[in-house]
């Protein structure tokens, strides 16, 4: 499997509570490379744009609301099979349904305040870092 990069949000839940090195250590410790990382007050044209798939969705409005309710922090990861890969340390959507030792297990507050995104796809992967990254911000 070649090295790929995968998109990441820390979300204000985490920011919260101030365990956004407690959610890297479990990034890290699956062997992905923070390659990319910034705090950012999300507006609600990035988080309405960002989750745009969910337009439809009965919870799209309350989605934007808390993306926005503080601080996130961005990240670029990188790593063996990095999407699939941060996809399993993340953990299922609903923390209830998650397996012990993610990421939405250990930290997440709910299905909606669950702590983390990631890229699902490659071509989601590769839109999402280039709407908050330029190339130059990430070192591999
Ligand atoms: P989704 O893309 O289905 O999940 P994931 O983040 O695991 O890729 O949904 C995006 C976000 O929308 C999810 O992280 C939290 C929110 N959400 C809700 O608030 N309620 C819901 O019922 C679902 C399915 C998602």
């Amino acid at each position: 499997m070649a090295i790929q990069r995968t998109f990441s949000i820390i979300k204000p839940d985490a920011t919260k509570r101030n365990i956004t090195g407690k959610v890297n250590a479990k990034i890290e410790e699956a062997g992905l490379r923070i390659v990319a990382q910034k705090r950012l007050q999300l507006t609600e044209e990035q988080a309405g744009g960002f989750y745009a798939v969910h337009k439809e969705r009965p919870f799209y409005g309350d989605l934007v609301k808390f993306m926005m309710s503080g601080p996130v922090v961005v990240q670029v990861l990188e790593g063996e099979n990095a999407i699939a890969e941060y996809r399993k340390v993340m953990g299922a959507t609903n923390p209830a349904d998650a397996d012990a030792g993610t990421i939405r297990a250990e930290f997440a507050e709910s299905i909606d305040a669950n702590t983390v995104h990631g890229s699902d796809a490659p071509e989601t992967a590769a839109e999402e870092i280039k709407f908050f990254f330029s190339d130059d911000e990430i070192v591999g």
